[in-house]
């Protein structure tokens, strides 16, 4: 990701009216590390929730797929490690496949390689570094039917209409027969929903925050840190988690020969986190071309992976 588009990608979100900020930008070196730690955070359930189905139920989804032979294709794959699980189950069922780790990170996908084969020695990897949008391309090059992931709940980060666009693009790839597989965090007491985005520590406020020391450490810009706080919502009439920086003071912020003005308790967008309920999910199946699905769910009925049949 060059700073070119960073900083256009900045100045555009900071010049409207309701000031924005990608949040794809949360991830550089220390935002990720900083993301690890909410990931163990008690608040935060989603990990474990993801977890507990693949532990408990990848052999019923395994079944699910009707092919013998098929490969399976990971959108933003990351390292791998809960995927492991749903690939050592898919081996039992002793049906042949061919595992293509898909990320904009070379370095997470050579971390993904070595575990998977260091506990799965039989299988083959494909490593497909680069954006999904580009390199989901290539999975036509693979003549047996598909099953594309797309876990972690990274679907919920596509606010509104961008979730369908996102799910058709993926339709498009796929031929008849083939599957879809996504992570997806439900709908469910809002008050356990708002407590993932604001817990006691403070760790998403230091996630959120360090989107603006990122700004000044590679931007050169002036963001005092001091004058904003975090601030975390969930609207149950959208299903919408919103994540916020508020500016607690009137100030100017300077970036690469721009002056941004900020009112006292003015703020930033800078994420969503998109909750679905199971019926909600029915509706996007069919609003994206696929003709059939299934949620398999944890425990408490927080989260559900749910797979989709072209
Ligand atoms: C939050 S992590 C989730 C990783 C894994 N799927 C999981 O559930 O643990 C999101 C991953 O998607 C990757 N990613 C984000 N945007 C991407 C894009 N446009 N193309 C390819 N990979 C992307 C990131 O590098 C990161 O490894």
């Amino acid at each position: 990701m060059g700073s070119d588009s960073f900083i256009n990608d900045v100045i555009w979100g900071l010049s409207d009216p309701q000031k924005h900020l990608p949040s794809k930008y949360f991830y550089d070196e220390k935002g990720s590390r900083i993301f690890q730690e909410i990931m163990q955070m008690d608040e935060y359930y989603l990990p474990a929730c993801e977890r507990e189905i693949l532990y408990k139920q990848s052999q019923q989804i395994a079944n699910e797929i009707n092919h013998e032979e098929f490969d399976i294709i990971e959108l933003g794959a990351g390292d791998g490690s809960k995927t492991m699980v749903f690939l050592e189950e898919v081996i039992k069922t002793g049906k042949k496949t061919t595992y293509v780790p898909m990320d904009i990170s070379s370095d997470i996908l050579e971390v993904n390689k070595r575990q998977i084969k260091q506990k799965l020695p039989d299988l083959t990897v494909e490593t497909l570094p680069g954006d999904y949008f580009y390199t989901i391309k290539t999975i036509n090059s693979y003549s047996r039917p598909r099953l594309v992931m797309f876990m972690g709940s990274n679907i919920g980060n596509f606010p509104g209409e961008k979730a369908i666009e996102f799910i058709r693009f993926v339709n498009d790839h796929l031929n008849p027969g083939d599957y879809f597989l996504m992570g997806v965090d439900l709908k469910k007491n809002p008050h356990v929903i708002r407590a993932a985005y604001n817990d006691k520590k403070g760790i998403t406020k230091r996630f959120n925050l360090n989107l603006l020391e990122r700004i000044n450490r590679e931007l050169k810009g002036d963001f005092n840190l001091k004058a904003f706080e975090h601030y975390g919502v969930y609207n149950p009439l959208e299903g919408a988690a919103l994540s916020f920086l508020v500016s607690m003071q009137e100030q100017d912020v300077h970036i690469a020969n721009h002056t941004f003005h900020f009112d006292k308790y003015e703020t930033i967008h800078t994420e969503v986190s998109q909750k679905y309920s199971l019926k909600d999910l029915d509706q996007l199946a069919i609003k994206t071309g696929f003709s059939w699905d299934r949620h398999f769910t944890d425990s408490r009925g927080y989260y559900s992976l749910s797979l989709f049949r072209k």
